[in-house]
C-alpha cells in the first residue's frame, strides 16, 4: 500500500473514532424491558400486543422510568421468539401494525417516555425472503447475504447443511435457524471463499440493508435501538477492529440526523462495546464475569453457588466490583454500563429462597448505583421466575449456549386478582403465550398499588430518589467503603456537587455492626432504612444493621447542618 493512502486511510479511522456526543437525556435514565408477548393482551389472543402496551403507558410513567426497551416485534414464525424475522419493516400482526408502532411512540412520547427496539442485526429467519433466494442459488442478487460454503460436502464445524437447491451449508448465528447475515471476516482465510472481507459486495449490500431498516424505524419515530448479539456481525475480527469501525460509522451517521437516537448493545463488554460507539452495554450473564455472582442462587436458567443477595451471606461483591471497575474506569464520560434486575434470557431478582425483604435490598443496589438501570417487567411486582415450564418459541437455549429454559422469565404480566388471567387476556386460560405463575399468592400490580408498603411502591420511591439526588445518578461517582475483611454489609458512597450519600447492605440473615471513618465531622440523616441504625461521633460511624437490612443516608457535613 502507497504511504499516502496508508496515511489517509488512517486519518479515516482517526476521524471515525470521534464520536457524536451521548444524548443528554441518557444521563440519569431507567429503562424498563417489556416482553411484549406477555404485557398486555387486548384483543383476547392470549398474546401481548401493541395497543394492550399503549393501554399500559400510563403505569409505566408512573414508575419513573425514562425509557422502554421493547424486544422484537416484528414478523416472523417465532423459531426464537421473534429473534428469527422474516420482515423487518412490519410489525407481526400477533402484536399489530405498523400504525400501532407508531401511534406508541406518539403515546410514549406524550408521557415523556423514549421507545428503543430490539434491532436484530446478526442474523433473520430462515424463512427471510432474503435467505431463501440465497438458499436458492450461488449466482443470485442475494447469494452473499449469508455466509455459504462452495457446496454441501464443505461443512465447516458449526455450519448447516442447506436445504434449498444451492450446493453449499450456511452458518448460523445462534439457533441453526437464524442464519447469519454476512458482514464479512476480519481476517479472511484466503483457503475459505465464503470468508468475505468487510469491504467485499456481499457485506457492504448487507450493511446498506441493515443502515435501511435502521433510518426506517427512527422515520417512525422510535427512539433508538437495542442492537442483539452487536459483536457478532463481522465474524473472526481479533481485537473487534472492523466491528468497531463498523458500529463507529453507524453511530456517527445516526447521532448526525438523530442527536437523541439511542444504541444499546448487547455484547456484554462496555469497555468493548462503548469503544465501538454504543451508548450503552451491560453487564449480564455472559461477558465480563460479576453479574452472577451478586443474584444467582441455586435456581432459574443459570446458577451460581453463594451470591451476595442471599441470606445465606455466603457472597461477596470482591469480583463484580472489580471488573465493573475496570469496564467503568474505561467507558466513563463515553458512555454507560447498564446492570438490569433480569432479562428475558436469565431468571428474574425473585427467584430461590430470596424473599420479599430480600428483594428490596437488591432494588436499594440496583437504583443507587451508577450507570443505567433496566427494570424488567414485572420485577417491580416481584414476579417469581417459574420453574418447570414447557418450551415455548425457542425459550430452551441450544446446548451450546448451556440449554436452559428460559420461558420461566417470561411469563405473564399480573395486573389484578381478576378472572381474567390476572388482567393480562381474557381469553382461556390454555390459550396463553405461557401460563400464569399459578401460586395463587402471586403479587399483582393492583394490589401492590394500594399497598404504600408494597415493593412497586418502594421502587417508585426508589426511581424518584435517583431523580432528586445528582449524587444518586448515572454518572456520580462511587467509592466502596471498608468494612474490614468480611463481605457483609457492603457499604459505599456516592457524591455529586459536594453532597454525599451513603449506601449499606446487608443481605445476610444475620446482624452486622460496622465502624466507619468518613473524612469529615457529620450526621447521616435516614433517606429510606430498614432495621439499621447509625449512631455518629464527630467522624466516626456506627452502623448496626440487622439480618436482611438496608440504608439510604445523606451525609450531612458540619457546614451543611
Ligand atoms: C440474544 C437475545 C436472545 C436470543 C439471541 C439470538 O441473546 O437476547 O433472546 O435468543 O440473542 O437472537
Amino acid at each position: 500500500m502507497e504511504p499516502e493512502t496508508r496515511k489517509l486511510l488512517k486519518m479515516r479511522r482517526n476521524i471515525n473514532n470521534i464520536l457524536t456526543p451521548v444524548p443528554q437525556w441518557l444521563r440519569n435514565a431507567v429503562f424498563y424491558q417489556v416482553y411484549p408477548q406477555s404485557y398486555q393482551d387486548s384483543n383476547g389472543d392470549g398474546i401481548g400486543d401493541l395497543p394492550g402496551l399503549i393501554s399500559r403507558l400510563d403505569y409505566i410513567q408512573a414508575l419513573g422510568v425514562d425509557a422502554i426497551w421493547l424486544n422484537p416485534v416484528f414478523e416472523s414464525p417465532f423459531g426464537d421468539a421473534g429473534y428469527d424475522i422474516t420482515d423487518y419493516y412490519r410489525i407481526a400482526p400477533r402484536y399489530g401494525t405498523n400504525a400501532d408502532a407508531k401511534r406508541l411512540f406518539q403515546q410514549a412520547h406524550k408521557r415523556g417516555l423514549k421507545v428503543i427496539l430490539d434491532l436484530v442485526a446478526g442474523h433473520t429467519s430462515d424463512r427471510h425472503p432474503w435467505f431463501v433466494e440465497s438458499a436458492a442459488s450461488a449466482n443470485n442478487l442475494l447469494a452473499g447475504r449469508y455466509i455459504w460454503t462452495t457446496a454441501r460436502r464443505v461443512k465447516p464445524e458449526g455450519f448447516v447443511a442447506g436445504k434449498g437447491k444451492r450446493d453449499g451449508c450456511y452458518k448460523p448465528n445462534f439457533f441453526d435457524c437464524q442464519p447469519a447475515l454476512n458482514y464479512g471476516y476480519g481476517k479472511p482465510d484466503p483457503r475459505h471463499p465464503w470468508e468475505q472481507p468487510v469491504d467485499a459486495a456481499g457485506p457492504q449490500a448487507t450493511l446498506a440493508a441493515l443502515r435501511d431498516i435502521m433510518r426506517f424505524w427512527l422515520e417512525q419515530g422510535c427512539d433508538g435501538f437495542r442492537v442483539d448479539m452487536a459483536a457478532s456481525l463481522i465474524k473472526n475480527d481479533p481485537g473487534y477492529k472492523k466491528t468497531r469501525q463498523l458500529w463507529n460509522d453507524i453511530r456517527n451517521e445516526l447521532g448526525g440526523q438523530y442527536p437523541d437516537c439511542v444504541l444499546i448493545a448487547e455484547w456484554g463488554n462496555p469497555k468493548q462495546s462503548i469503544r465501538a460507539g454504543f451508548h450503552i452495554d451491560f453487564m449480564l450473564h455472559f461477558g465480563v464475569p460479576g453479574y452472577p455472582s451478586l443474584f444467582f442462587n441455586e435456581t432459574g436458567a443459570f446458577h451460581h453457588p453463594g451470591c451476595f443477595f442471599d441470606h445465606r451471606g455466603k457472597g461477596s461483591f470482591t469480583e463484580f466490583l472489580r471488573n465493573w471497575r475496570a469496564q467503568y474506569e474505561a467507558t466513563k464520560g463515553k458512555g454507560f454500563i447498564a446492570i438490569p434486575s433480569a432479562n428475558h434470557d436469565f431468571q428474574r431478582p425473585n427467584s430461590g429462597p430470596r424473599d420479599a425483604s430480600q428483594l428490596r435490598i437488591v432494588w436499594a443496589f440496583l437504583l443507587t448505583w451508577p450507570g443505567i438501570p433496566f427494570i424488567y417487567y414485572g420485577d417491580e411486582i416481584g414476579m417469581r421466575f417459574v420453574e418447570d415450564l414447557p418450551d415455548k418459541e425457542g425459550s430452551v437455549l441450544p446446548l451450546l449456549y448451556g440449554g436452559a429454559n428460559r420461558a420461566g422469565a417470561r411469563t405473564p404480566m399480573q395486573w389484578n386478582s381478576s378472572a381474567g388471567n390476572a388482567g393480562f387476556s381474557t381469553a382461556n386460560a390454555k390459550r396463553l403465550y405461557l401460563p400464569l405463575d399459578p401460586d395463587p399468592r402471586r403479587p399483582t400490580v393492583s394490589a401492590q398499588t394500594a399497598d404504600p408498603d408494597s415493593l412497586l411502591n418502594f421502587i417508585r420511591t426508589l426511581t424518584a430518589l435517583r431523580k432528586s439526588h445528582p449524587a444518586l445518578g448515572s454518572s456520580a461517582p462511587v467509592e466502596r467503603l471498608p468494612v474490614g475483611p468480611r463481605s457483609y454489609p457492603f457499604v459505599y458512597m456516592r457524591e455529586a456537587k459536594g453532597r454525599r450519600i451513603l449506601i449499606a447492605l446487608n443481605p445476610k440473615n444475620q446482624p452486622a455492626e460496622v465502624r466507619l471513618l468518613l473524612n469529615r465531622t457529620c450526621t447521616l440523616k435516614p433517606i429510606l432504612a430498614d432495621k439499621t441504625v447509625v449512631t455518629v461521633e464527630n467522624s466516626k460511624v456506627n452502623l448496626i444493621m440487622k439480618g436482611a437490612a438496608f440504608g439510604i443516608f445523606e451525609v450531612v457535613t458540619e457546614s451543611r447542618r
